[in-house]
């Protein structure tokens, strides 16, 4: 019967509309965005980038925001002494800025606090009350302000020096509180929840499925929907029963529906989001009341559920008390943004915890992004070798016996041959440290096959028949690095356009369709011979150096020849 109810929903069927609608958590603003935060919303930023790459005629929506309300927001604005209102209106900023600085482009940037939102909430419980799932009971129970959730007993943990308990996930302290509430039936959805989270991808990774699964094994109990306002005054009045303010976090799931204009009409154009990205900390409000609510209030539930682990920093767990947040803002002045985007896609692995620290970030940037594509572009545009600043053309002739004669040059063809196939699969998964291994390894290959054709030996302009050789060297390192551009574009967006830029690929031809034509598919592919913008800097990421090393590399007058020759060697090496 209740299955026959979901089924009706038609959720399990293919989506009936072209949007393709993905969301990141709306942040608290009770404190500054982190890197744990950042890396949420950059996953979801490289997964739509990647969905218009790919298919230009879907319509793609990313939406992000901030959440609001509640005791905890409410405790920190009074602990920091300002309005509350003007202390949610100055994180919410901050988040802004950082995404707008990590190049972050969501179409929609909610807030809680918007009457869109709060015109939504209504409606929402509304819908629910007058379908019956809302009722009112005296509720008590472990409140955990951090989380802002209550527990049971089997989620906490009893100091028994202190008499204190302690969520056993989060490890915040609860409070015991007795209160007349709301309650949502959420007992009544379990088997409706059980079969959405069964459906085929729709939570990823697996291991998360597993986990809510587990939770589902046991009778779900009704969950508390609302606070009284006298305890929790900064949240959404429960329509008509001003007594009681919305729990934050059925306010804080509307979010979703919000921004797409839930209850005008056009919102079930975007309806259901296709892929909701979160962290594994929120799993039981997404996987469970989630689609709950959701179900009781005759929508869809979402598509997929894409959950990311956690940030360690070397080894710990991030927080204030150990003073061992790491600020975005910070790690952009170490790594610049797109520094920081790569290490946290190229390192973070969706199903486990990632460890955050300087000397792996260093060696990763410095190896793959300097040295392996930098020091590359560098090199084929030096003007030693290539003083005419062209992406040659190359030649057939030459290109078919390069291919012949040298194992690195086939090698290197092999590569870029299976790079779009490769890369669209890891990118459908979210497999962003897969497509950078992808792309890396293919940057390898350009460089042995660069190291191994030796372009230096060859003089550019002799009339000796060198320099079409050395042109098919150059055109062939190009379509490379043009390739792993193009490939790249969804993890770090400025420095791709850039590398793009200075190769003057037309905007038009940046593509994933444009992977396709290359001197790896046929040599009628080379590009024609182009100038390069010279505007561009071929410097694409400078190498990050101790603070040791940047001494001494300041500009000296005594030392000044020495660091030049070592820049040059640098470039024609
Ligand atoms: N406001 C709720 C979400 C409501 S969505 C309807 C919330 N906010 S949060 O600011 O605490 O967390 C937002 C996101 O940041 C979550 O996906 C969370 O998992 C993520 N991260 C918080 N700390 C993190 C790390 N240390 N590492 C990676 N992500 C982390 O929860």
């Amino acid at each position: 019967m209740l299955i026959r109810r979901i089924k009706c929903l038609r959720y399990l069927g293919t989506r009936h509309n072209s949007s393709h609608y993905v969301t990141t958590p709306i942040f608290y603003v009770n404190a500054a965005p982190h890197i744990g935060h950042l890396y949420s919303a950059v996953i979801a930023d490289a997964h739509c980038r990647y969905q218009r790459l790919r298919y230009p005629e879907k319509e793609v929506r990313l939406c992000t925001g901030t959440d609001e309300h509640g005791t905890k927001i409410q405790q920190a604005a009074a602990l920091h002494g300002i309005p509350v209102a003007k202390y949610c209106d100055d994180i919410s900023e901050r988040y802004r800025e950082v995404f707008r600085s990590a190049g972050i482009q969501p179409e929609d940037f909610i807030r809680t606090t918007e009457e869109r939102h709060k015109r939504a909430v209504a409606h929402f419980w509304r819908t629910l009350q007058g379908r019956g799932h809302i009722y009112s009971a005296a509720y008590s129970g472990w409140y955990c302000v951090s989380d802002e959730t209550f527990l049971t007993d089997s989620q906490l943990r009893l100091d028994k020096s202190t008499g204190s308990r302690y969520s056993l996930e989060s490890g915040h302290p609860v409070e015991w509180t007795e209160e007349t509430n709301y309650m949502f039936r959420l007992s009544q959805f379990q088997d409706d929840v059980r079969h959405w989270v069964k459906q085929e991808a729709r939570i990823r990774p697996a291991k998360f499925e597993k986990i809510l699964l587990d939770t589902l094994s046991e009778p779900l109990p009704d969950v508390s929907v609302s606070r009284p306002a006298n305890r929790v005054h900064w949240a959404i009045s429960v329509p008509d029963d001003d007594t009681q303010t919305v729990y934050v976090w059925l306010d804080a799931l509307v979010n979703y529906l919000s921004s797409v204009g839930y209850p005008n009409e056009g919102f079930s154009g975007h309806w259901p989001p296709t892929q909701q990205v979160i962290g594994k900390d929120i799993l039981k409000f997404h996987g469970i009341y989630w689609p709950a609510f959701l179900l009781a209030a005759g929508l869809e539930p979402p598509g997929q559920l894409f959950v990311h682990s956690h940030w360690t920093v070397d080894g710990q767990k991030m927080s204030k008390s150990k003073h061992n947040v790491v600020d975005p803002a910070q790690a952009a002045r170490q790594y610049t943004m797109e520094g920081l985007r790569y290490f946290l896609l190229r390192e973070g692995v969706a199903h486990s915890d990632g460890n955050y620290s300087h000397v792996k970030a260093q060696r990763i940037l410095n190896s793959e992004l300097a040295d392996t594509l930098g020091n590359l572009l560098s090199r084929a545009c030096a003007k030693s070798l290539n003083p005419g600043q062209i992406y040659p053309s190359g030649s057939a002739e030459h290109l078919a016996d390069l291919l012949q004669s040298l194992d690195a040059a086939k090698r290197l063809q092999e590569s870029l041959l299976q790079l779009s196939e490769r890369c669209a699969s890891h990118y459908e998964c979210n497999h962003f440290h897969l497509v950078a291994d992808t792309a890396m390894a293919a940057l390898h290959a350009a460089n042995n096959f660069f190291e191994s054709s030796k372009p230096w030996t060859l003089k550019a302009g002799a009339p000796d028949g060198n320099a079409p050789r050395l042109e098919t060297i150059i055109a062939m390192t190009m379509d490379a690095l043009r390739l792993c551009g193009i490939v790249l574009q969804p993890i770090i967006p400025q420095l791709a356009t850039r590398l793009l830029d200075k190769l003057s690929v037309p905007t038009a031809q940046r593509g994933w369709n444009h992977l396709a034509q290359s001197f790896a598919t046929s040599p009628a592919d080379l590009a024609g011979s182009r100038q390069l913008d010279g505007q561009t800097s071929a410097l694409l990421f400078q190498r990050i150096l101790e603070e040791k090393e940047k001494e001494e590399q300041k500009p000296q007058p005594a030392k000044r020849s020495k660091s030049k020759k070592k820049e040059c060697r640098e470039t024609l090496s």
